[in-house]
């Protein structure tokens, strides 16, 4: 009986090598494991051995029995929890990561401004960013010789034989223009886009950028309103508790400029480097429509007026970020742009 025993484990350990899949594992079961399988016909023929060899035969029969039913379960388990081909799970390999895209910082401060100017009544319009030099600069009240219409302030365009240079535009003022040529007043409008300038590029300035441009025209409009409006639209952008200084400035196309600072996000008005240590951060550019340009537009000055301002989106997307070398906006370095 002996004898047979081992030759039971031999087939047996022969069986295990070819188990596979689930069904292997159950012919297995049913070859030995059963009732009627072989290992119990085993405990049967015990019985008829004599006593004195029961206490080591009945111990192999034993040992038989717990291997087969040890090696059952732990197959099952490999089984149940990887599929039939492969037998196991590497758990060391690295699992997969899914990327989450998302719009680039400066788009997804243009649309928060375009939000908050859609809220307090304002449309949007857009324009070329190829222009003439009529729209860029004629119509907006720019005389021939204004040192802006330069070769190293503007890209212009060469077109042989026309007469009306062909330029990327500076700003996005020209698009006042267009929205005067193509609505009737009342006006409200804000025209946001890219713009390019010939800069010398250092980490606050680059050859091309955004801005977003306001137009209200209507029979009585005051300074008052400008600055109401762009407080209002400002304190929404940064915060209840930022403060505004208006400084008269000079633009062609307004009288009389201003130029809005607000108190800067990181030193708090106390002066700091991107401050330049003055405590204020110039955001926009602002004031009343200038006669010359409400006609250049098709406007009878005499009946109407208006206001006019230009963000810097850039500017303002340094300020919300608090990413303090524009370059960072346009390098495409994923470690900046993935934290936006
Ligand atoms: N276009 C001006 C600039 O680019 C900004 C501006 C817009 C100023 C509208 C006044 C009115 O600097």
């Amino acid at each position: 009986m002996l004898d047979k025993i081992v030759e039971i484990r031999k087939d047996l350990e022969q069986s295990l090598e070819t188990i596979k899949t689930a069904k292997d594992l159950e012919e297995f079961r049913g070859k030995f494991l059963v009732k009627k399988g072989i290992i119990q016909k085993l405990f049967e023929e015990l019985k008829t051995v004599p006593s004195e060899l029961k206490p080591q035969i009945g111990k192999e029969v034993n040992i038989l029995s717990k291997f087969a039913e040890n090696e059952y379960n732990r197959l099952k388990e490999i089984l149940s929890t990887s599929s039939a081909e492969t037998s196991y799970i590497d758990t060391t390999l690295p699992g997969r990561t899914s990327y989450k895209g998302s719009f680039h910082p400066v788009r997804q401060i243009m649309e928060e401004m375009v939000e908050i100017f859609k809220s307090i009544g304002f449309d949007v319009a857009e324009g070329p960013q190829i222009e003439d030099e009529f729209h860029n600069f004629d119509a907006l009240n720019f005389q021939p010789d204004h040192p802006a219409r330069d070769m190293q302030d503007t890209f212009f365009i060469k077109t042989p034989g026309d007469t009306n240079n062909i330029l990327l535009r500076t700003h996005t003022s020209p698009v006042q223009i267009r929205v005067m040529k193509s609505q009737k007043p009342p006006i409200r409008c804000i025209m946001p886009g890219r713009t390019y300038r010939n800069e010398a590029i250092s980490s606050r300035s680059l050859a091309e950028f955004h801005q977003i441009e306001g137009l209200y025209i209507n029979k009585d409009v005051s300074f008052a309103e400008l600055k109401a409006t762009m407080i209002s639209f400002s304190k929404k952008m940064y915060g209840e508790d930022s403060e505004f200084r208006f400084r008269p400035s000079y633009f062609p196309f307004t009288e009389p400029s201003a130029e809005v600072d607000i108190s800067c996000y990181l030193c708090k008005g106390v002066g700091c480097r991107i401050c330049k240590n003055s405590g204020w951060l110039e955001i926009a550019g602002c004031g009343m429509v200038h006669p010359n340009v409400l006609l250049a537009g098709g406007i009878d000055p005499n009946e109407y007026m208006g206001y006019a301002f230009g963000f810097g989106i850039e500017r303002v997307a340094m300020l919300q970020t608090g990413i303090d070398d524009i370059r960072c906006f346009y390098e495409n370095d994923i470690r900046v742009l993935q934290q936006f």
